[in-house]
């Protein structure tokens, strides 16, 4: 899963910030989506790696995910998903498993921990 991410970040778009993110993600019957993320001129356009991998995923019908790794090259940080991201993959997959990566080391969470007392379709 790291090194699916890890090619995926090669293809990411982003003059902008510099920072080349990549994503793959495991639906829960074994399917697997990758994602960059992509930057815009306007910069709320901009779109980052997991979205780009979890909306490929839904519109083609998935929406049950297992895991989620996030690969960026980095010397000092291991990559963390944006809160944006936390709740779109909290919306789909509470129990998902996220493989964080930088090259040389990796973390791996469980979404409750990095998104705990989430606001959730169970409260509408
Ligand atoms: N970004 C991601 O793709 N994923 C993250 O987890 C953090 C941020 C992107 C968005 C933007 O293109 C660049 O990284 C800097 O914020």
């Amino acid at each position: 899963m790291i090194n699916l991410a890890k090619e995926s970040s090669k293809l990411a778009y982003s003059p902008y910030s510099k920072y080349k993110v990549g994503a793959s993600l495991m639906t829960k019957n074994g399917k697997i989506f990758t994602g960059c993320n992509i930057e815009n001129a306007s910069f709320g356009a901009t779109i980052c790696a997991e979205r780009v991998a979890i909306f490929k995923a839904i519109s083609e019908g998935e929406r049950d995910f297992d895991i989620i790794a996030i690969y960026v090259e980095d010397d000092k940080n291991i990559p963390s998903p944006c809160g944006i991201c936390r709740q779109v993959m909290m919306e789909f997959s509470p129990d998902l498993t996220l493989i964080l990566s930088n090259g040389n080391d990796y973390k791996i969470y469980k979404l409750e921990e990095l998104l705990p007392y989430p606001f959730t379709k169970n409260f509408l």
